[in-house]
C-alpha cells in the first residue's frame, strides 16, 4: 500500500504562476484594505467592491498557468497516496492534474446563492464577472470564498487528513491565518514534515525547511521523498 502524503499549500505555491501573494512586499493586502474586500462585514457594507475585487482576481487567474511546482506535486501521486489541502482559491492544482484537492478558503471560479449556501455554481471564462445584481438560477450570488469572520467548513476533513499523514509538507504560506496555520500541530509523532518557502515563518524544531521557491522546492522534495516511498 502506498504511504499517505498530505500537502498544505498557500499563496506562494502559485507565485511563480504570476498570482500575487497577500503579505509579501507588493502583495494584495498592501494594495487593498483586507477587511473591506475580504471580510463578512466588508461584504455587508459594500458588496459591489467585494465583487469587483474577486472579478479582478478571476481575470488574473484566467491568464495564469500551473507552474512546475504544481506539476511536480501531480508526479508524486505515482509514489504516494497524495492529498492537497490548499488555502488558495485558484484552480491551478486541479488544472495541473492533482486528483485530491481540498479548498479551505473557497474557490474563485465558483459563486453560491446568498439565500441557500448549498447552491454552488461554477462560473465560465465567458461570464466570470459578478455584481450584487447577478442572478443565477433565480438566486443572487456571492463569491464562494471564506471571508474573514466566517467559519472554515473544510477544516475538519483537513485535520482528519493531517492526522492520517505518513509525510506532511507545507508549501508557500506565511502561517499567519488560522485555522489553516494550525494544521501542522495535528501531525502524528515521528512523521517527517517539510516546509518549502523562500522566506519561511518560524516552525517547530524537527521540521525540514527548504528555503527556496515552490518549483525548485518540489523538485528537491521529490528527491528527498524517493527514499521514503
Ligand atoms: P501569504 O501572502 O501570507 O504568504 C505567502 C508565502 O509565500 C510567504 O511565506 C512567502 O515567503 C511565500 N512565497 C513567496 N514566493 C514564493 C515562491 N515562489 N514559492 C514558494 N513560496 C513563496 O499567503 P498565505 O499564507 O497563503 O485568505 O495566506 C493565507 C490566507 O490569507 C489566504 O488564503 C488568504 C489571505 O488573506 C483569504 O483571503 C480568506
Amino acid at each position: 500500500m502506498k504511504k499517505k502524503l498530505v500537502i498544505s499549500t498557500g499563496a506562494g505555491m502559485s507565485a511563480e504562476s504570476g498570482i500575487s501573494t497577500f503579505r509579501d512586499s507588493g502583495g494584495l493586502w498592501e494594495k487593498y484594505p483586507v477587511m473591506e474586500v475580504a471580510s463578512a462585514d466588508g461584504f455587508a457594507r459594500n458588496p459591489k467592491l467585494v465583487h469587483e475585487f474577486y472579478n479582478a482576481r478571476r481575470r488574473d487567474l484566467l491568464k495564469a498557468e500551473p507552474n512546475a511546482g504544481h506539476r511536480g506535486l501531480v508526479k508524486l501521486e505515482e509514489q504516494f497516496d497524495t492529498y492537497i489541502i490548499t488555502q488558495n482559491v485558484d484552480d491551478l492544482h486541479e488544472r495541473a492534474g492533482s486528483r485530491n484537492v481540498l479548498h479551505l478558503h473557497g474557490e474563485l471560479m465558483k459563486v453560491r446563492a446568498i439565500d441557500d449556501e448549498t447552491k454552488v455554481y461554477k462560473l465560465t471564462p465567458e461570464a466570470l464577472e459578478t455584481t450584487p445584481d447577478t442572478v443565477i438560477d433565480g438566486h443572487r450570488v456571492r463569491p464562494h470564498i471564506v471571508f474573514f469572520q466566517e467559519a472554515v467548513p473544510n477544516i475538519e476533513p483537513a485535520i482528519d487528513l493531517v492526522q492520517e499523514a505518513d509525510v506532511f509538507v507545507v508549501i508557500g504560506t506565511s502561517l499567519n491565518v488560522y485555522p489553516a496555520a494550525g494544521l501542522l500541530h495535528y501531525v502524528r509523532r515521528g512523521v517527517p514534515v517539510y516546509y518549502i518557502d523562500p522566506n519561511p515563518a518560524s516552525v517547530p524544531a524537527g521540521v525540514t525547511v527548504l528555503k527556496m521557491g515552490a518549483s525548485e522546492g518540489v523538485e528537491k522534495l521529490a528527491e528527498l521523498l524517493s527514499e521514503q516511498a
